[in-house]
C-alpha cells in the first residue's frame, strides 16, 4: 500500500461561506437592502423564488457555527462582510450594529484557534449604489475603497487575511452580461465596465487597508479563473482558448498582477467599448503586491470555433440566458463535456487543478496561491438515523485535494485549502436546490447535521494527512 499523502503543518485547511447566502437578517438591525435582495424578490430570477431573507439564519446561530468550525479542526475559516449590513447605503453613515456582529465573529473564530479570512465583496452591493450605476459607474470603485478602509480600522489585525473582491468575473459578466445574477443587466459595454471598476476597486480598496494597517496587512483576491480548452488542435480552436482565456482570465490577472490589460483583449472587444473608461493612472493602482492570490476552482470548459448559423452551444456551466457573458465574442462555442457531473451539472475533473495551479505558478513564480473555493453538490440523501452518506462530495473533495497535493509536488507555492461549502446555503439562481455543504441544514428547522464529508475533512485537517475515502466515521 502506498503511503497517505501528507501535508506541510503550515499548510492551510478551511472551508469557506458568504454573507448573502448564509446570513439572513436581512432586514434586521439596520441592514439595507442589496442587489441580491433587489434581484432575489424579483419574481423569475431565482429557482422558486428564494431568496436570502433567512437563509441559515447564520446572523443568529454565528456561535453555534464557530463551535462548528473549531470541531471540524479547521485552521481558518473564510467568511464575507455584507457591506450593505455595516454600510447600508454604500456611503455615506456605517451601522455600528452591523459592524459589531462582525467583530464578535471575528474575535470568536480567533478564540477558537480558527484564522479569519474575510472577503469584503462577494456580490451583495447595497441597492443604493446600484441605483447610481453599481459596478458601471466609476464611483462604486471609490465607495469600496471608503468601506475596506472602515473594516480595516474596526478589524484591523483581528484579520488574518483581507481579501477584496471574490470572482470578479461573475460580479462583471453575469451581473451585466448574462444577467443571470444581481442586479440583472444585460449589457455588453456596462460588463466590461465593470471589469475594470472591479479591477480598480481591488487596488483602491488594497492600497486603503494597507494605509491603515501597513506591512501588517495580508491582502488577497479571489478569482474564478476557467481552465479551457481546445476541442481540437485546430489553429480556430486555438484562438478561441485564446479569446475565453482573455476575457475570463486576462481581463483580471492583467491589470491585478501585470498592471495592463492585454491587448488581445482590448482588440477583440473594440467594437464593444474602446475602453476609454480607463483612465491614466489606472493601472498602477489596479496592480498592488498581492500576499495571496485565491483559485476558485470547480470544473473545467472545453470550447472550439463556431462558423454555424444562429447561437453557438453555451455549456459554460453558467445559467441559462439569452444574452452572453462572453461580451463581444460571438464565434466561439462551449462543448458538453465527458462526465462525471454534480448536481451542478459541472464536469468532474480533478486534474484541471492541477494544471490551473501550475499554470499559474509558471507565468506568476513568486506569487504565492491559495485555494479558497473548491467542493460540489449533490443530491443529499437524509438515511433515516438522520446521517447524511455523501460519498460522491467525499470523492470529490479527495480527488481534489489530491490534485492540489500534485501541483504542490511540482513545485507550485499553495498554501490553503478551502472547502466550499461549510454549511448548505443560498446558491445565487439555483436558491436552495444546490447543496454544498459538508454540514447539511435542514430548512424548515434549520439544524445543522454534519454529513460523512464533514467527518472526512476533519480527518484531513486534524492529520493533515489525505484519508481514504472511507474514512468517514465520527471521530
Ligand atoms: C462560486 C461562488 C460561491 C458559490 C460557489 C458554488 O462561484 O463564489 O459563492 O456559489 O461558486
Amino acid at each position: 500500500m502506498s503511503t497517505p499523502r501528507r501535508f506541510p503543518d503550515d499548510f492551510v485547511w478551511g472551508s469557506a461561506t458568504a454573507a448573502y447566502q448564509i446570513e439572513g437578517a436581512a432586514d434586521e438591525d439596520g441592514r439595507g437592502p442589496s442587489i441580491w435582495d433587489t434581484f432575489s424578490r424579483t419574481p423569475g430570477k431565482v429557482l422558486d423564488g428564494d431568496t436570502g431573507d433567512v437563509a441559515d439564519d447564520h446572523y443568529h446561530r454565528w456561535a453555534e457555527d464557530v463551535q462548528h468550525i473549531r470541531d471540524l479542526g479547521l485552521d481558518a475559516y473564510r467568511l464575507s462582510i455584507s457591506w450593505p449590513r455595516v454600510q447600508p447605503g454604500g456611503s455615506g453613515d456605517f451601522n455600528e450594529a452591523g459592524i459589531a456582529f462582525y467583530s464578535r465573529l471575528v474575535d470568536a473564530l480567533t478564540e477558537a484557534g480558527v484564522k479569519p479570512v474575510v472577503t469584503l465583496y462577494h456580490w451583495d452591493l447595497p441597492q443604493e449604489l446600484e441605483d447610481e450605476g453599481g459596478w458601471t459607474n466609476r464611483a462604486t470603485a471609490y465607495a469600496f475603497a471608503e468601506y475596506a478602509r472602515r473594516m480595516a480600522q474596526e478589524l484591523g489585525t483581528r484579520v488574518d487575511t483581507w481579501t477584496t473582491l471574490n470572482e470578479p468575473w461573475c460580479s462583471a459578466y453575469l451581473g451585466y452580461g448574462s444577467g443571470v445574477h444581481a442586479p440583472g443587466r444585460t449589457e455588453g459595454e456596462g460588463a466590461l465596465r465593470a471589469v475594470h471598476h472591479l479591477n480598480l476597486a481591488h487596488g483602491l480598496a488594497v492600497q486603503a487597508v494597507r494605509d491603515v494597517l501597513g506591512d501588517e496587512a495580508r491582502t488577497s483576491v479571489t478569482l474564478n479563473l476557467h481552465v479551457v480548452r481546445p476541442d481540437t488542435d485546430s489553429a480556430e480552436d486555438a484562438d478561441a482558448v485564446r479569446k475565453i482565456d482573455a476575457l475570463a482570465n486576462r481581463a483580471f490577472l492583467g491589470p491585478l498582477l501585470d498592471g495592463a490589460y492585454p491587448a488581445d483583449l482590448l482588440e477583440d472587444t473594440a467594437h464593444v467599448t474602446d475602453w476609454s473608461f480607463v483612465e491614466d493612472g489606472d493601472l498602477a493602482i489596479t496592480r498592488q503586491p498581492l500576499d495571496v492570490l485565491g483559485v476558485n476552482y470547480y470544473s473545467t470548459a472545453r470550447v472550439r470555433h463556431f462558423a454555424g448559423e444562429g447561437a453557438p452551444e453555451q455549456n459554460d456551466g453558467h445559467a441559462e440566458s439569452a444574452a452572453s457573458p462572453w461580451v463581444g465574442v460571438t464565434d466561439v462555442e462551449f462543448l458538453q463535456q465527458p462526465g462525471p457531473y454534480t448536481a451542478m451539472g459541472w464536469n468532474i475533473e480533478p486534474q484541471g487543478m492541477t494544471d490551473l495551479l501550475l499554470s499559474l505558478h509558471a507565468t506568476y513564480p513568486d506569487q504565492p496561491l491559495m485555494v479558497t473555493e473548491n467542493g460540489a453538490a449533490f443530491e443529499d440523501v437524509v438515511s433515516p438515523d438522520g446521517a447524511v452518506h455523501d460519498p460522491q462530495r467525499v470523492a470529490y473533495l479527495h480527488d481534489h485535494v489530491e490534485a492540489v497535493g500534485r501541483a504542490i509536488d511540482a513545485g507550485a507555492d499553495v498554501g490553503g485549502y478551502f472547502a466550499w461549502s461549510l454549511l448548505d446555503n443560498f446558491e445565487w439562481s439555483y436558491g436552495y436546490s444546490k447543496r454544498f455543504g459538508i454540514i447539511r441544514v435542514d430548512y424548515d428547522t434549520l439544524v445543522r447535521t454534519w454529513k460523512d464529508s464533514a467527518h472526512w475533512y476533519r480527518r484531513l485537517a486534524t492529520t493533515r494527512t489525505l484519508p481514504g475515502v472511507d474514512e468517514v466515521s465520527p471521530a
